[in-house]
């Protein structure tokens, strides 16, 4: 099986972890790229990401605690600042000199659209830009963060692919899609994303009048797909009423066959509706995405010849073009 986690060529780019809400008062095990990382948040609410390992005999910073913003670590006490210093080593006596590799290799962390994100290494990118979050007309829903055992890059080949549709999602907008998909031109959508922009007739069962707001059969909707790399996609809808529904959705390797996946909704309704009830929709699709995907074992070839592809993969493909590059793989 090839690994792509190992290449260094995917630090400095920043992956959703967790939700902010998730780092209260208590340290945080995630594991990300393959390694471990804890996420605690020191007084001034400021949240810090390190190597879930101690220096001084390894223990799982993850099970200790968070005492007037520091880390302790549960196995001696040792105590770590947001900035990585160790600040105590109890056996030492108070004021006692630390030694010089007792600090922790902090890595980049930042909150923003409710998700906490980590940067290993120097970062080298931002992370994408979402305009809707600084409109006031627009709400942002946060879902949760659900753990898929799925290679990340068979979820962004999934999420920029709609000729699965009619197949994969029978349980909510796909019966009776027409399989046809037409010819897709790529282009730059903004800035931070590359796609397709396109228009659906998408069936509009009971479940999904909340959240297009309309009670027809069947709803008009313009779309637009595009991702971010390395692995965040961005789907707009828009009705014809002029309902707008942004959809991030953030996969974030664990390893290579198991990944995080979260996604961040923003849309300028009346905001009447409650705000998990709007998603209960976009979840119920994204649990036929995770069934179908779950079956699917390893991870994406990322040579040209490793795969069949026909015009609707055209998207997809490209996408794998661009990350085999990034990462350094042979196509
Ligand atoms: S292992 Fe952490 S203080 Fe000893
Ligand atoms: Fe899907």
């Amino acid at each position: 099986m090839t690994s792509f986690i190992t290449a260094d060529t995917l630090e400095g780019h920043w992956y959703p972890v967790l939700e902010s809400a998730d780092v209260d008062s208590d340290p945080v095990a995630v594991r990300l790229l393959g390694d471990d990382l804890v996420v605690w948040r020191g007084t001034d609410g400021r949240l810090a990401a390190a190597p879930d390992r101690c220096p001084h005999r390894e223990a799982p910073l993850s099970r200790g605690s968070v005492v007037g913003g520091e880390l302790e670590c549960r196995y001696h006490g040792w105590t770590f600042g947001v900035d990585g210093r160790c600040t105590g080593v109890p056996s030492s006596g108070k004021g006692s000199a630390v030694p010089p590799t007792a600090h922790l290799d902090c890595c980049s962390v930042q909150e923003r659209y409710g998700l906490v994100w980590i940067c290993p290494g120097k970062p080298k990118a931002t992370i994408p830009t979402i305009v809707q979050d600084d409109d006031p007309v627009f709400r942002r829903i946060n879902t949760g963060v659900d753990t898929w055992a799925v290679s990340t890059p068979r979820m962004v080949d999934n999420f920029l692919d709609f000729s699965h549709f009619p197949y994969v999602h029978t349980g909510t907008f796909g019966t009776g899609l027409d399989p046809f998909v037409p010819k897709l031109e790529l282009g730059q959508l903004d800035d931070d994303f590359y796609g397709y922009v396109y228009e659906v007739d998408a069936a509009n069962p009971e479940e999904a009048v909340v959240t297009s707001g309309s009670d027809d059969d069947v709803v008009h909707r313009l779309m637009s797909t595009g991702f971010s790399l390395p692995f965040i996609v961005r789907s707009t809808i828009r009705y014809d009423d002029g309902l707008e529904h942004i959809l991030l959705l953030c996969s974030t390797p664990i390893d290579d066959t198991n990944s995080l996946f979260t996604f961040v909704v923003w849309r300028n309704d009346d905001h009447s509706t409650d705000a998990q009830e709007i998603v209960e929709f976009d979840r119920a699709i994204g649990a036929e995405d995770k069934l179908m995907l779950e079956m699917v074992p390893g991870t994406l070839a990322l040579s040209r010849t490793g795969l069949v592809n026909v015009q609707s993969d055209k998207p997809s493909v490209e996408w794998r073009r661009r990350f085999a590059d990034l990462v350094g793989a042979e196509q």
